[in-house]
Order: C-alpha cells, then sequence, then structure tokens
C-alpha cells in the first residue's frame, strides 16, 4: 500500500474497513450432474483434503441428493444447499420446493435466478426477486445470480441489463435483506462456454453492482458478496479471486472434480 507522508488515502482505509467483512465464498453449482456414488466419492475428496482457512465452502447439488449430502457434510466446514427454490410458501403447487423444505435438509444456500432457469424457464425478474425473498425467510442465503448475455454486452446493454435485474432485487428484498444476501455475476456467454469473462471485466461489473447497492446503503453495499461466475477453474481463479470486488466465485463444470475445486478454493484464500 502506497503512503505518503503518513497519510493513509480514503480508499485504503475503505479497503481496510472492507476486507474482514467480506469473507470468499466458494460455491459449486452441480447443476444436473451426479449420481449417488459419484457424489460419495468427490464430497469424500472435498473433505479429506486440507481445505484452505478463512475461505467458505458450498455444494449446490440436485435436490434429491440433499439427504445423502447432508449426511457426508455435516459437521465439516462445506455447507450446502440448493440450485433453486419456490416463489410460494406451500400448496397445491406440482414439482416446485418450499424453502422449508431446504432447511429442514440443513441447507444454507439456495442458487435463485440462475440463467438457465431465467431462460429455459421463463423465470423473470420479479420471480426471482419473490424466490429470493423466500429464501431468506426460512433462513437461507439466497445466491441471487444475474448476467448479460452476449448480445446484450455487444449492444453496450450490460450495465442496464444488470440494473434492471438488481434493481427488482432491491425493490423486494430492501437493504436489509441483500445484507443476507450474496449476489453472483454470471454472464450468460461465459458459463459453460470455457470463456471466462476477465479479470477486468469481471471486476467492472462487480465495482460497479456494489456501487449501485451503495446508493441504498453504504454499509450493506461493503459487506456484500458479489461472486463471480463462468468457466471458472483453477487457471484462471488466482485472477479473478484477486479482484477487489470479487468475494469469490460460483463454479459449474469445475466443481465435479475436486482437484480443480479446491484449487479454486486456494486461490481464493491467496
Ligand atoms: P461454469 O458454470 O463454471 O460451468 O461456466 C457456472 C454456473 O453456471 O454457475
Amino acid at each position: 500500500m502506497v503512503r505518503i507522508q503518513g497519510i493513509i488515502p480514503c480508499w485504503s482505509i475503505e479497503q481496510e474497513v472492507r476486507k474482514p467483512m467480506r469473507r470468499k465464498l466458494i460455491a459449486g453449482n452441480w447443476k444436473m450432474h451426479g449420481s449417488l456414488m459419484q457424489n460419495e466419492s468427490l464430497l469424500r475428496a472435498l473433505i479429506g483434503a486440507q481445505s484452505p482457512d478463512h475461505v467458505d465452502m458450498a455444494v449446490l447439488v440436485p435436490a434429491p441428493y440433499l439427504d445423502q449430502v447432508r449426511q457426508i457434510l455435516q459437521g465439516t466446514n462445506c455447507a450446502w444447499g440448493a440450485q433453486d427454490v419456490s416463489d410460494e410458501v406451500r400448496g397445491a403447487f406440482t414439482g416446485e420446493m418450499a424453502a422449508s423444505m431446504l432447511g429442514e435438509f440443513g441447507c444454507r444456500y439456495a442458487i435463485v435466478g440462475h440463467s438457465e432457469r431465467r431462460q429455459r424457464h421463463g423465470e423473470t425478474d420479479a420471480l426471482v426477486a419473490r424466490k429470493a425473498q423466500r429464501a431468506l425467510e426460512a433462513g437461507l442465503t439466497p445466491i441471487v445470480c444475474l448476467g448479460e448475455s452476449l448480445e446484450q454486452r455487444e449492444r453496450g446493454e450490460t450495465k442496464s441489463v444488470v440494473r434492471r435485474q438488481f434493481g427488482a432485487i432491491i425493490e423486494v428484498l430492501g437493504a436489509e435483506g441483500i445484507s443476507m444476501s450474496t449476489l453472483a455475476y454470471e454472464p450468460i456467454w461465459a458459463i459453460g462456454t470455457g470463456r471466462s469473462a476477465t479479470a477486468a471485466q469481471a471486476q467492472e461489473v462487480h465495482g460497479w453492482l456494489r456501487q449501485q447497492m451503495a446508493e441504498h446503503a453504504e454499509t450493506v453495499a461493503a459487506g456484500l458478496r458479489i461472486l463471480y461466475g463462468g468457466s471458472v477453474k483453477a487457471s484462471n481463479a488466482v485472477e479473478l479471486m484477486s479482484q477487489p470486488d470479487v468475494d469469490g466465485a460460483l463454479v459449474g463444470g469445475a466443481s465435479l472434480v475436486a482437484e480443480e475445486f479446491l484449487a479454486i478454493a486456494r486461490a481464493a484464500a491467496q
């Protein structure tokens, strides 16, 4: 840190205050992958390895495996959660999963608004916000995904798209709800393509999202955990995780390989 004549520049004071508030989270989004046998060996490898201090780890698994995951992970420092949650509390909603049910299986997190659900299942900003609300009511931390498509980025619409998506969340959750949530910036063009955003591209959007939040509540903005997702792997994790506003990763493909996932967690600890 550069100090001029003993004066600490104000940004560094802010960083010193902000940093300890935001512990990095490396969360594995298994999507629709796994089997009882594969999960068992993946989870045993994860908990058998030395996991880094000062980094939170979690796996977000298909719902049928929640009980298996709970049995293997309880008492370890790897948390678990689901990939979606209903916007309803209970009732005649075939195929839906209530947040309270996920809570019964020890889930700490639930992803909401992943682009695969926004695109394939027509989930709207308003629906995603309600899902986040239900998760919070049940004591879960929603991991709210946002991100633009390639066409939107090429048209220069990245900020307006994520502003709209984030705005809908702020409107429903308010600053207090956001303070108990996690964001994940996942540019759609980077998901599962092997083409990650550059560290600078990620930082630009993360910093901007934090700034948007600061306009509502500065302390909430300073504590808000913003994950990056989209082709994160061991080889690009160090650079991405070293950005000041990147507070961890939502990892798809690479979370299915224990060594890769652990390497990403170690990168976050650096
Ligand atoms: P990926 O997926 O790491 O395979 O790109 C990330 C995600 O969709 O959460």
